[in-house]
């Protein structure tokens, strides 16, 4: 009877076949380990008589022999075999598949380029947080509480009483470092702005300013103008002129929206410039000396100036973008157009 099983189980080790790792693993599990067929065929030593155990033993390792030859054997028709597969299929002749290196965003490149532009003539960079309390988004800066000013920069609040919400302008950024720094304070703020504006090709809840903030002794309009025409120039070419137009912002006194001449028609007049010739980048203005004070500056010995731009604007009139939305679509076929800028 265990003559015939032994048969059996030999025949069928014969006949074994693997061609991957899993069926040598199986394999192994069958005919090798512990509780393989052969692994019972030792543990059935103990029901054997006495007198036939060294016979059976023999025979036993025999078939275990047997197993593990065969084992040896098809390691070594499965290792030959996969690394036959691999090098045939690979084709050292073909052309080696495309990597496509991506961009820079648009506004990212803007922003760099505006940041570079003031860097040369002495501003350093700043940031402050996008949530922000009353105090720094509005109060300090002139804002009175219930004054119609707030209500054209309606925003998104995170919590009531005291008021914390998302900053609607990088004015913000002003108090804060002239909170913490002395004059001469040359700085320049980029950074995420929030407002509650319905999303159309020209507004958008949620877009980028660059706020710059210059204090020191004898500062004056003049190096305001000086400053932004500069800007200007570098920025957008040398054929571009600016203007500067009476306005109001609390925070600063006298106040002027800043205009350059459209990109476009030259400021011949256009769709863009709705005819006028010109078009608005910001808002800027010598900083109020309540503001001043508000901040623990001195304003009898200190004055200083501040403006603030849009970098979707700025980036719009550089690259002729028409439509707002585009730039957080993430249409690649927009954003592919801007793969050469650094
Ligand atoms: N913070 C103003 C705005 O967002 C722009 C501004 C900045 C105006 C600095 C004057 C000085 O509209």
């Amino acid at each position: 009877m265990h003559q015939e099983k032994i048969e059996a189980i030999k025949s069928s080790i014969a006949a074994a076949d693997a061609t991957n790792a899993d069926e040598l693993e199986a394999y192994r599990m069958k005919y090798i380990s512990k509780k393989s067929v052969v692994g019972e065929l030792f543990a059935g030593m103990r029901d054997i008589p006495n007198e036939q155990k060294k016979a059976y033993g023999q025979t036993v390792n025999e078939v275990k022999q047997l197993a593990e030859a065969k084992f040896q054997e098809l390691i070594e028709k499965v290792n030959s075999s996969s690394t036959k597969s691999k090098s045939s299929d690979l084709d050292l002749t073909l052309p080696p598949s495309n990597i496509s290196a991506g961009g820079v965003h648009p506004l990212t490149a803007t922003r760099q380029r505006i940041i570079e532009i003031f860097e040369r003539i002495g501003f350093n960079l700043s940031e402050g947080p996008e949530i922000e309390d009353d105090w720094h988004n509005f109060t300090a800066l002139n804002f009175p509480e219930n004054h119609p000013a707030r209500e054209m920069q309606d925003t998104f609040f995170i919590e009531k009483n005291p008021d914390i919400a998302l900053r609607t302008h990088t004015s913000s950024v002003q108090v804060r470092v002239m909170e913490n720094q002395k004059p001469p304070i040359r700085t320049l703020s980029p950074g995420r702005v929030f407002r509650n504006e319905a999303i159309s090709a020209r507004a958008h809840c949620i877009f980028h300013q660059v706020e710059g903030l210059y204090v020191d002794e004898n500062v004056g309009f003049a190096d305001l103008k000086n400053t932004l025409y500069h800007f200007a120039k570098e920025m957008f070419g040398k054929e571009t002129k600016v203007r500067f137009r009476p306005s109001f912002f609390p925070f600063t006194e006298p106040s002027a929206e800043i205009d350059i001449s459209c990109q476009l028609c030259g400021g011949k007049g256009c769709n863009v410039c709705k005819g006028t010739g010109w078009v608005e980048i910001g808002g800027s203005g010598m900083v109020d000396p309540n503001v001043l004070e508000n901040c623990g500056i001195d304003s009898k010995k200190y004055t200083g100036f501040a403006f603030g731009m849009g970098i979707e604007r700025i980036a719009m009139l550089k690259y002729q973008i028409k439509d707002l939305r585009l730039f957080t679509e993430n249409d690649v076929r927009f954003l592919k157009q801007f793969r050469s800028m650094v």
